[in-house]
């Protein structure tokens, strides 16, 4: 009889982090399941998540400039993982020297960053999500597109080349402001250098929400037990691909007074509703927050290969979630619905009993003013 084994995910076996916010030289072996880094507030805890984020997308899920990751006092940082998957191992290795970064994949240095993303998918959930429904549209935005880009590495190239053209056009409008004089050719160039790039973008966000909304509606149910409310997503576009040249050609002298690009995808709307009310301005906070896990499952189940599941990043989710939506992500861990998974939690007591009652046996471990012992 052939026995087919269950595939095995993907795993972080080995982390080493160098020089990295609070942590001098730390390297760590990890296993399979649930692991859970206790400490207390500003031990580095989330410091830790972060590498392993830092990984998957080559930057910090929180700092904005690579810099502010350098351990204060010294010039540089390294974090390196060694993941394993049954087609293979592979080690990645993120650098940060004399102001420049560098990734490479098993001693190959990258070109092109992008072509890193999405190989080696990470979902975060942490206390700073909420913002995804009470914030601006542009987090939401950010989380369409960072979503998009690590499954389609054609929408980040399209995203990465409207920007430039986006950033070319906006300092044109603004030497054109000072000089008082409009080089329409050249802004015509650049609009449709805009306009085929926005048909990709549209295109793939189209085709992405009503797939997305199925897990989101499906999550949310699961998450507060069936109370029959609808979640959807809404999506305003704020100008077709087709004819985004002519409209941004007519654009100029209303953008010449803005001073930037008032149409076009990064100005898109992305809005979240709950049987039809728009859940930043009528949701409660409980229904917020459990959209913000729905939204989160639904990335994990978009991201997710046959045998090969994101590594899943939970940043204190006890402290900030109820006992009911903890109830419910421990029934998922419990059913094996996720992979590798990382959690961090400020108080031991709690989280032992939490994994006490859900029937988890998770690896332990204890953060101290960053340094990271097996418990
Ligand atoms: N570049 C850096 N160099 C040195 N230390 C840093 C750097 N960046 C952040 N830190 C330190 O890291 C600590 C915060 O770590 P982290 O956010 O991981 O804590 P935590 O264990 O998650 O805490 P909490 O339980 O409050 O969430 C702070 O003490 C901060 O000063
Ligand atoms: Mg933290």
């Amino acid at each position: 009889m052939l026995v087919c084994a269950e595939p095995h995910n993907m795993l972080l076996r080995h982390l080493h982090v160098y020089n990295f916010k609070n942590y001098e030289d730390q390297y760590l072996e990890f296993a399979e399941g649930c692991h859970v880094l206790m400490g207390m507030n500003g031990s580095g805890k989330t410091n830790l998540l972060d590498a392993i984020y830092y990984l998957g997308f080559t930057k910090s899920a929180f700092a904005p400039s690579d810099g502010q990751n350098v351990r204060e006092g010294q010039h540089q940082f390294l974090v390196k993982g060694k993941f394993e998957r049954p087609t293979g191992v592979a080690e990645v290795a993120c650098a940060f020297q004399k102001g420049k970064k560098s990734v490479r994949e098993n001693d190959v240095e990258y070109t092109r960053l992008a072509e890193h993303i999405g190989k080696y998918p990470v979902v975060l959930i942490c206390p700073r999500d909420g913002e995804l429904v009470t914030g601006s549209s542009e987090s939401r935005r950010r989380f369409f597109d960072s979503l998009l880009s690590q499954l389609f590495p054609d929408y980040l190239t399209e995203l990465i080349r409207y920007h430039y053209y986006l950033k070319q056009r906006n300092a044109l409008l603004q030497l054109s402001a000072q000089s008082g004089r409009v080089d329409y050719d050249l802004f015509a160039q650049y609009h449709q250098h805009l306009a085929a790039s926005t048909s990709v973008i549209i295109g793939y966000r189209q085709r992405l929400l009503p797939v997305f909304t199925q897990r989101l509606v499906q999550h949310y149910s699961f998450v507060c037990g069936g109370t029959g409310e609808q979640p959807d997503i809404g999506y305003e576009i704020s100008s077709p691909g087709p004819g985004l040249a002519e409209l941004l050609q007519r654009a100029i002298p209303t953008d010449l007074v803005a001073l930037r690009t008032t149409i076009g995808p990064h100005r898109d709307r992305f809005t979240f509703s709950l049987s039809g009310r728009e859940l930043r301005k009528f949701g409660s906070q409980g229904q917020q927050k459990s959209f913000v896990v729905a939204l989160k499952l639904a990335e994990f189940q978009t991201l997710e290969r046959p045998g090969d599941k994101p590594i899943l990043l939970l940043d204190d989710i006890f402290d900030k979630l109820d006992d009911q939506r903890v109830k419910k992500l421990m029934e998922l861990m419990k059913s094996d619905t996720f992979g590798q998974v990382f959690i961090t939690d400020a108080s031991p007591i709690r989280a032992g009993r939490i994994f006490e009652q859900a029937g988890i046996l998770p690896r332990l471990y204890r953060v101290e003013q960053g340094r990271v012992t097996p418990a």
